[in-house]
């Protein structure tokens, strides 16, 4: 036994050299594990009694790939394509051995090795796409030689991971391995013969060479689907490089492409966003002692498009769910649209009909209490009332055992206030689900004064295990992403009021990135939701309002801030007309508002916005915000969220647009808080 460094072992069986990668968790190839393989294949080379080898990583992970932490950092030899280089050319024979995951640059490494052996579990992909960049190390190039070009291109494009099998069926992996790690292994190296290097294998490329439309066929739907069209292209490009250039020189501007976008901002946000979605599980006061509850059934309040969304999540996770209603005819009702909800999915063809009837088969209903007793979480999401919240939240206190968790879908209420009317504060949370509830991945779990760690451990656990993304925030109306939603809806109205047209502010949400504008968005969700809310409260938005009066509730009714001939938003004379009626009996003169204007007034009120709540401590660190805005608000990912978007800026640009556009408009909205204010003026 010897170890090459602290995160390589190397090891003799008979003739064959076992290298084993060691960087836990997912032997992210660092500076020290490329240089521990270097070492460790230079005393492989030196060593006339070894003449095969095996590289191999963790049961969990051959390797995640380079050390995305190492980016922003200067280079250090070995690069990961110095390795590459060296193990490509050995003159014995390396077989890479595949359990758990091969990703990114560990799917490079295994691609230059001269055979690739995988057990059962493993799985490969390149998913530098997400990070807003392509592989860098080679992949681009031997990929195709091995899957062929339009197989290559699928997943490179899309980044997701090939199970073994499949990529046995591809050509990516020689062999399926069954028997015991390392010896079935070390069996496969003793006879393995070095075969020629993947770089010199051009025969899958012949299609493309003699297709010269090969490459856009097939990238054309990918480039489509992709959420950073730069980065996209870029990995076509690289391909058709691979295609129609000499190995060296494809190899040569797969480098030049991969440096120019790891440099891009769009890849910064997303590196950002990778690291601040794994800060979000980092909660303070949950440390590892505290272990979350099991959670074997659960319980939703409500049978009414959340409550149902929220039951199907459970279903989908194979946890038995009730829900609860108060009438027969809206139990049914519910009932039939989450079966309606699961036959769109056998239609279109992302779910078979047996596994949407085990789904359906788990979700039970009821019109009492009972079934609370036997739940380990209940999850309430009835009308959005504090006091038929409270009415609720009694009746769970009657009939839950002590320890379930008792969480709350409100959006804005006081979980605090829900929370004292029981005997058992410190188990109630808030688990906020986002519209559609089965498909958004963002939970905002609300921690009130007196949730208790176990309770709090035990809905992010389970948020986890549901497939959500759990961010805790804070008690405040709105909580994180509706409190600063509202402030970009209140700039929305201001805008409408002053001169834009709806077009002109969604243009300018889809330019910056957006899939669609807080208009088309408002007709999505209905507009009359809002329009209600705000007459309870003797609040008002013209523009909105008189929308409403006119009938024009969104989508729903075929007309809201636009006509919709189908889903297609047309805009409509009739809503300038309207508008412009508002503004004049408002006292408003209405003038032009460019572009820049409008982007300004949708964002920088959120940006500062989220400086209030990172004071107030309702979330924890910028990033958290960020991750709820790009799982609950669509916020494009190569953008970072918004605070990173104001870092970006800069704050102190941030309050200085705002003070300039509080002035300019006389919208006291719009001036700098006092904590952008002191955020800006740094520490
Ligand atoms: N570099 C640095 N750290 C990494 C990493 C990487 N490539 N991959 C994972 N990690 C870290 C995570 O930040 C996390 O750290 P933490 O515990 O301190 O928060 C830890 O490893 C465990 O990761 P997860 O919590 O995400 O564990 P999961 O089991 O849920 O997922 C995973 C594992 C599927 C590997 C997921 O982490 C992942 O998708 N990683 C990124 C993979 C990737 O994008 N690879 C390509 C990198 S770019 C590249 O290789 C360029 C090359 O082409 C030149």
């Amino acid at each position: 036994m010897a170890a090459a460094n602290e995160t390589v072992e190397l090891t003799r069986h008979g003739d064959v050299a076992l290298i084993v990668m060691q960087n836990p968790p997912v032997n992210a190839l660092g500076f020290a594990l490329r240089e521990g393989v270097m070492r460790a294949l230079d005393a492989v080379a030196r060593d006339a009694a070894l003449r095969a080898v095996v590289l191999a990583g963790s049961a969990r992970a051959f390797s995640a790939g380079a050390d995305i932490g190492e980016f922003g950092l200067p280079p250090r030899a070995p690069s990961l394509r110095d390795l590459i280089a060296v193990i490509e050319d050995f003159d014995k024979p390396v077989v890479a051995a595949l359990r758990g995951i091969a990703l990114g640059g560990g799917l490079e490494l295994a691609l230059a090795c001269h055979a690739r052996i995988a057990w059962p579990d493993a799985r490969v992909g390149l998913p530098e796409i997400r990070l807003g960049l392509l592989p860098g190390a080679g992949g681009t190039q031997r990929l195709p030689r091995l899957a062929g070009v339009a197989r290559a291109l699928e997943i490179i494009l899309s980044g997701d991971m090939v199970p073994a099998a499949r990529a046995r069926q591809d050509g990516i992996v020689d062999a399926l391995i069954e028997g015991a790690f390392p010896e079935a292994a070390l069996a496969y190296a003793a006879t393995a013969v070095r075969g020629p290097r993947v770089r010199d294998r051009d025969a899958r490329l012949a299609e493309a060479k003699a297709d010269p439309d090969l490459i856009a066929r097939a990238a054309a739907p990918l480039l489509r689907r992709a959420r950073d069209g730069l980065a996209a292209r870029a990995c076509v490009e690289a391909v058709r490089a691979a295609v129609t250039r000499p190995f060296a020189e494809g190899d040569a501007e797969e480098l030049r492409l991969f440096l120019e976008r790891r440099a891009s901002p769009e890849s910064q946000a997303q590196r950002h966003a990778f690291f601040a979605e794994r800060e979000v599980a980092k909660v303070a006061g949950l440390g590892p002692e505290i272990a979350p509850r099991p959670v074997r059934r659960a319980v939703v309040v409500g049978a009414g498009t959340m409550g149902g969304g929220i039951a199907m999540c459970f279903a989908d996770a194979g946890i038995p769910v009730t829900v609860i209603e108060i009438g027969a005819e809206a139990l049914e009702r519910g009932r039939a649209r989450i079966a309606a909800n699961y036959e769109t999915s056998v239609r279109r063809g992302s779910l078979d009909a047996a596994e949407s009837a085990r789904r359906l088969a788990l979700i039970a209903g009821a019109l009492d209490f009972a079934p609370v007793a036997e739940a380990d979480i209940v999850i309430e999401a009835a009308f959005e009332e504090m006091p038929i919240k409270k009415q609720v939240f009694a009746e769970l206190d009657r009939h839950a055992r002590p320890g379930t968790v008792l969480a709350t879908n409100t959006s804005y209420l006081n979980v605090d206030e829900i929370a004292a009317g029981t005997s058992r504060p410190g188990d109630v949370l808030g688990m906020h689900f986002f519209s559609p509830a089965n498909v958004m991945k963002l939970l905002e779990v609300v921690r009130g004064a007196a949730t208790a760690a176990p309770a709090l451990a035990t809905a992010l656990a389970v948020g986890r295990a549901i497939g959500k993304v759990p961010v805790v925030v804070g008690v405040c109306h709105g909580f994180v992403g509706n409190r600063m939603l509202a402030r970009r809806s209140e700039q929305t109205e201001r805008l409408l009021l002053e001169g834009a047209l709806p077009q002109d502010v969604d243009r300018a949400l889809t330019d910056f990135g957006f899939r669609m504008g807080p208009c088309a968005m408002g007709d999505l969700a209905g507009l009359d939701v809002g329009w209600r809310i705000r007459k309870a409260m003797g609040l008002r938005a013209p523009v909105s309002d008189a929308l409403c009066e006119a009938g024009r509730f969104g989508q729903k009714t075929g007309s809201g801030y636009y006509l919709y001939q189908g889903r297609e938003a047309v805009p409509d004379p009739d809503v300038a007309a309207l508008i412009e009626r508002v503004s004049a009996a408002e006292g408003i003169t209405r003038r032009g508002i460019g572009q820049d204007e409008i982007l300004e007034r949708l964002i920088y009120p959120m940006i500062d916005e989220g400086a209030s709540i990172l004071e107030e401590g309702i979330a924890a660190r910028p990033g958290d915000i960020d991750v709820i805005w790009i799982y609950g608000y669509n916020w494009p990912v190569w953008r970072g969220g918004p605070m990173w978007y104001g870092a970006q800026v800069g704050l102190a640009r941030v309050r200085d647009r705002l003070a300039a556009l509080a002035a300019a408009t006389g919208d006291g909205q719009l001036r700098p808080s006092a904590a952008l204010q002191r955020a800006a003026a740094g520490p």
